[in-house]
């Protein structure tokens, strides 16, 4: 934790900036992230910035127990631990949600749809949402009117989905992949599911080690897009025969199903970098299973009627989380900043935002990326006044 909150320049210069007012002070906040050090971080800056903090985690396998060891002495409640059954994890929501917060910040969502089926919900301020299935399940809400406080999309922000989701994602899932197996990536047949933000920097980031990277999609510009980029884009049918590690990162069900593990090869990887354990389908590979086995940590290996081995990661949960750290530090300073900014913004307009699904404010997106490129050492160019006139005019 000290390692990541030194390596966190943007989040701490933020906190520091607000922490003689004590933004925070007697509210209570439920937190429903991965629980790794860059989280025990953030948690740590919202204490001290006088709130009282219910901390859970937001999957049953990324907790770091040591993290929420010592997180549990320095804010006020920790809920959770590593391996979590999916009772459990639906009783540690509910202790977390027990202390009545003012604000959930969620990772999935899924603390949010318990505090409302709860009847809690109009008790609270507002929710800030960390990734993309979470923001679709609050869009869905919305839909159905039945979204009863107001949701700052974080996910959506620049500074959030274009790092995090893409470069973050890309970086983690091959430490996720490489720490669980110990394999070489060079010159395997790597398919990637989905060519969305995750999907885009899996696959860059796992050619970059070597690997031949095939994409699968549903959506024709990011099948294009996936083209274009080099790789090769072929139906899921197909890519099932050859491919020898397969990521999904879609936010989708069932994108490996029955069919395609009838189709695989011997010693084929399966991992999910997506929200939910839904898109490997776990249940029909254990039902095609003759045997299951943990031939490593992070590893089981299911042997099918005709003996070829198929070895899941992580159980289908996020394996850059589960088998490895997360995103880098770095990446976190901007996403956490972002919650953190998002978070003082809905305790600022408390009783004036609308019960909708909102974006972060693009000032405070702006902000933080420019705070961050200082940080890294980078300069850029600043348009001059001329330049500005020219493109804000319509005369050529
Ligand atoms: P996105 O919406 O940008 O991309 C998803 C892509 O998957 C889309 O291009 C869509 O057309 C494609 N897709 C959907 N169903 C498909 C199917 N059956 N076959 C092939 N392609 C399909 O979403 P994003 O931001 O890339 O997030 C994807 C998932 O990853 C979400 O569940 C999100 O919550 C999660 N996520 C995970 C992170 C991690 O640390 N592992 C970090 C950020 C997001």
């Amino acid at each position: 934790m000290k390692w990541a909150r030194t390596r966190m320049p943007v989040l701490r210069e933020l906190a520091a900036r607000y922490m003689d007012k004590k933004p925070l002070d007697g509210l209570k906040i439920g937190i429903c992230l991965h629980l790794e050090a860059k989280t025990a971080v953030l948690c740590e800056l919202m204490q001290e910035l006088g709130a009282h903090l219910s901390v859970t985690g937001s999957n049953p396998l990324t907790t770091q127990d040591d993290v929420a060891a010592a997180l549990s002495n320095k804010v006020s409640h920790v809920y959770a631990w590593r391996g979590e059954t999916p009772d459990e994890y639906s009783r540690n929501l509910g202790r977390v949600l027990d202390a009545e917060p003012d604000l959930i910040v969620d990772d999935g969502a899924d603390l949010s749809v318990m505090a409302i089926e709860r009847g809690l919900a109009k008790k609270i301020v507002g929710v800030t949402e960390e990734t993309t299935t979470g923001v679709r399940r609050f869009r869905n809400m919305e839909h159905d009117k039945a979204l009863a406080f107001p949701v700052i999309a974080v996910n959506d922000a620049y500074s959030k989905r274009f790092f995090d989701n893409r470069f973050g994602s890309g970086q983690s899932v091959a430490d996720g992949l490489m720490r669980a197996t110990n394999m070489m990536l060079g010159g395997k047949r790597c398919v990637v599911l989905g060519y969305g933000w995750v999907g885009r920097g899996v696959a860059e980031r796992l050619r970059g080690l070597g690997a031949r990277v095939i994409v699968t999609e549903v959506d024709p510009f990011k099948a294009l897009e996936a083209h274009f980029e080099g790789f090769e884009v072929m139906p899921m049918d197909k890519a099932a025969k050859i491919g020898d590690v397969f990521v999904t990162c879609t936010g989708g069900y069932d994108v490996v199903g029955g069919r395609h593990f009838e189709m695989m090869k011997d010693g084929a990887v399966l991992a999910n970098a997506g929200h939910f354990d839904v898109e490997v389908n776990f249940k029909a590979l254990r039902e095609l299973a003759v045997k299951q086995e943990e031939v490593r940590p992070n590893v089981i290996q299911f042997t099918l009627k005709d003996g070829r081995n198929l070895l899941l990661l992580a159980e289908g949960r996020l394996v850059n989380i589960a088998a490895a750290d997360g995103h880098p530090i770095e990446i976190m300073d901007l996403s956490f900043s972002i919650q953190l900014l998002s978070v003082l913004y809905l305790v600022n307009n408390k009783g004036r935002l609308p019960n909708r699904v909102l974006p972060v404010p693009a000032d405070v997106d702006r902000e933080v990326v420019q705070m961050k490129l200082r940080n890294e050492g980078v300069e850029v160019d600043r348009l001059s006044k001329a330049q500005k006139e020219y493109l804000e005019s319509w005369r050529g």
